[in-house]
């Protein structure tokens, strides 16, 4: 890279946003955060600066807000890409509010293009899910797995994001995308000075094994161990927050350095292996050194039995690999976890 390129990281502040920014700074990316803190808070930001040993730039911002967006952000700073994560992610509360996921989650997205477009902004790149592939039939899911009816409306606002880039890129030929599906992000930076910070009683596995071992929690429940997988309870594919966060910065560089082969690209982040509910919680407590309470108990209504990437192209063509072993992810989880609560 010659001439430092600037990034907007649109939701910024947040669990992928805040070690995405670390690895774009570390990678010599210029940053600029743009949050409204509706789901996360100004620590995120702080744990960025202590790690980085630099203020950073940060605007408090609602992205659905086409005019606060332009006067506090697009008019004050230039962008050569936007990475786009200011959008809600909880899935069961997307079943009893879809209006809010509908709203906000197309809303920021609408704005956030047409901003680009206005102020020639090239590169985006988007956070889509695993989520868009519902239960695939064969497995690994690849990019081209034909993507199933979602199953919450979470869901549906990324299959409606992701096809709402595509007929931007093609209408307008200086654009360029890249969707990047996630798997099931988890852990934490090596620091432990920025991780996921969940609300409330929170849905997604590792946060609630973090707060079970903390003692915030009770009891883990693992939900159902009838699936049609080694011991019974469901696979995913677990992937390290520090390697989906460099996966962005690969994702820009392919556009920043003209390496895409498509106007608009999709790849999927994972690590390629299916992992169980009971083989993370036993790795946990290994790694650990401690005993988890947890009891099993029957299915989650909406899970899928079992998913994992390929990860093939994201290999071939961003050049990205998961690099992180799970042990070492599930440490890092649990060191951030004694960081959030004050435990020695
Ligand atoms: C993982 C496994 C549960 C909690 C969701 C979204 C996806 C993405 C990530 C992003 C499942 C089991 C969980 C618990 C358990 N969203 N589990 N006890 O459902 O694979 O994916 O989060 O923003 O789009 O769909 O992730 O972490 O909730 O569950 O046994 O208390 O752990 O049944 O098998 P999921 P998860």
């Amino acid at each position: 890279m010659n001439k430092k390129k600037t990034v907007l990281v649109a939701g910024g502040a947040g669990f992928i946003g805040t070690h995405t920014t670390v690895e774009l700074v570390e990678a010599g990316y210029d940053v600029v955060i743009a949050d409204n803190l509706s789901n996360s808070d100004r620590s995120g930001v702080e744990g960025v600066e202590k790690i980085l040993g630099r203020k950073m730039a940060f605007e408090i911002v609602d992205c659905c807000n086409e005019k606060e967006l332009e006067e506090k952000v697009f008019s004050k700073y230039e962008f050569d890409s936007v990475i786009h994560f200011a959008g809600f992610k909880a899935v069961g509360e997307s079943v009893s509010e879809p209006l809010k996921y509908y709203s906000n989650n197309f809303m920021s997205l609408i704005t956030i293009m047409g901003l680009m477009k206005k102020y020639n902004v090239q590169n985006l790149v988007f956070s889509s899910s695993a989520t868009v592939y519902g239960q695939p039939d064969t497995l690994p899911a690849t990019e081209a797995t034909p993507r199933q009816k979602a199953n919450s409306p979470y869901g549906y606002t990324k299959q409606v994001c992701e096809d709402m880039i595509e007929g931007m890129v093609a209408a307008n030929p200086s654009m360029h995308a890249i969707a990047l599906r996630y798997f099931n992000p988890i852990g934490a930076h090596p620091s432990a000075l920025i991780g996921e910070l969940p609300r409330g009683v929170p849905n997604n596995l590792v946060p609630f094994i973090t707060q079970t071992a903390a003692g915030v929690r009770e009891c883990l429940s693992v939900f159902g161990d009838d699936y049609d997988t080694p011991d019974g309870s469901a696979l995913r594919d677990y992937i390290d927050i520090v390697d989906l966060a460099r996966a962005h910065v690969a994702a820009v560089s392919r556009m920043v350095d003209g390496k895409n082969k498509e106007s608009y690209e999709i790849f999927n982040v994972g690590t390629g292996k299916g992992v169980s509910v009971l083989e993370l919680v036993h790795l946990f407590e290994e790694v650990n050194n401690l005993k988890l309470n947890y009891k099993i108990v029957g299915r989650r209504p909406g899970d899928v039995e079992k998913i994992w990437a390929s990860t093939d192209l994201a290999n071939a063509e961003l050049g990205w690999k998961a690099t992180r072993p799970l042990g070492e992810t599930l440490k890092a989880a649990w060191a951030w976890e004694k960081h959030v609560r004050g435990i020695k």
